[in-house]
């Protein structure tokens, strides 16, 4: 079932995706957490380090499992989704060493690097609470557009309009990686509850599309209509084209 939680701006709904993680936190410590990278979850992730820093929210249980990593790019270049969840999380709060993982992109071999992924989520029990963000073309994690929805992890080639939006992070298009690595979309569905942030105008079509269009793998996204309990938070600006 889909909640929507309507928010004023920006800052409103990453206070509101702060509160549903840690409530997540809050009633079951040992939590996993599916985490996303962007701009989008940004002030969320702020706010959580600010509440963890006023003593209000405890990771010292936490375990965390990323969507999703660039091929190619070492744990050091700071694009890396390894170094932003570092900058921008892990080295604020107490998550004990180890408790965070994410998918290698520089692994040597990518096939036993999936199916290790895939394997450590299994072992985890799987993800109790699944934060996303939404690519323009309705990708989640780095699952773009395509004929069917990918189950596990695994590797894929960024559609243009991808490579376009995430150019501004980069010094010139070349530079962006043309890989990636992801959690599949049944590793997604299988998380018992999701919270997808959607902040401006720019988003208002997708979101839209997403989850009141069809469900169709050429809007990764629009799966999420069929699981059972997604919070869509979402600026005035986002939900602009939802009555
Ligand atoms: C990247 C990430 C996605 C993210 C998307 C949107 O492609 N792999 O997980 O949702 O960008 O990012 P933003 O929130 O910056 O619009």
């Amino acid at each position: 079932m889909l909640k929507i939680l309507r928010t004023k701006d920006y800052a409103d709904m990453s206070r509101k995706t702060a509160n549903l993680i840690s409530a997540q936190i809050i009633l079951k410590p040992d939590c996993v957490l599916g985490l996303a990278t962007g701009s989008s979850p940004v002030g969320a992730y702020m706010q959580l380090v600010d509440w963890y820093k006023k003593g209000d929210v405890d990771f010292s249980r936490v375990r965390t499992v990323n969507l999703d990593e660039y091929l190619g790019l070492p744990r050091e270049n700071d694009q890396s989704y390894y170094y932003f969840m570092h900058h921008n999380l892990f080295d604020h709060v107490n998550l004990p060493e180890g408790a965070s993982n994410l998918p290698n992109g520089m692994a040597e071999d990518m096939n036993a690097e999936c199916a290790r992924y895939d394997a450590l989520i299994r072992s985890l029990g799987g993800v109790d609470l699944q934060l996303l963000g939404i690519g323009h073309d309705g990708h989640i994690g780095f699952n773009e557009p395509c004929d069917h929805f990918p189950t596990g992890t695994h590797v894929v080639d960024l559609a243009e309009r991808t490579i376009e939006a995430n150019q501004r992070f980069f010094a010139s298009r070349d530079e962006v990686p043309r890989k990636a690595v992801t959690m599949g979309i049944g590793t997604i569905m299988a998380a018992r509850k999701v919270v997808l942030v959607a902040s401006g105008a720019e988003k208002a079509p997708i979101v839209k599309e997403a989850f009141f269009g069809p469900v169709t793998p050429q809007v990764p996204a629009s799966i999420l209509q069929m699981h059972p309990d997604v919070t869509l938070v979402a600026d005035e600006a986002a939900l602009s084209l939802v009555k």
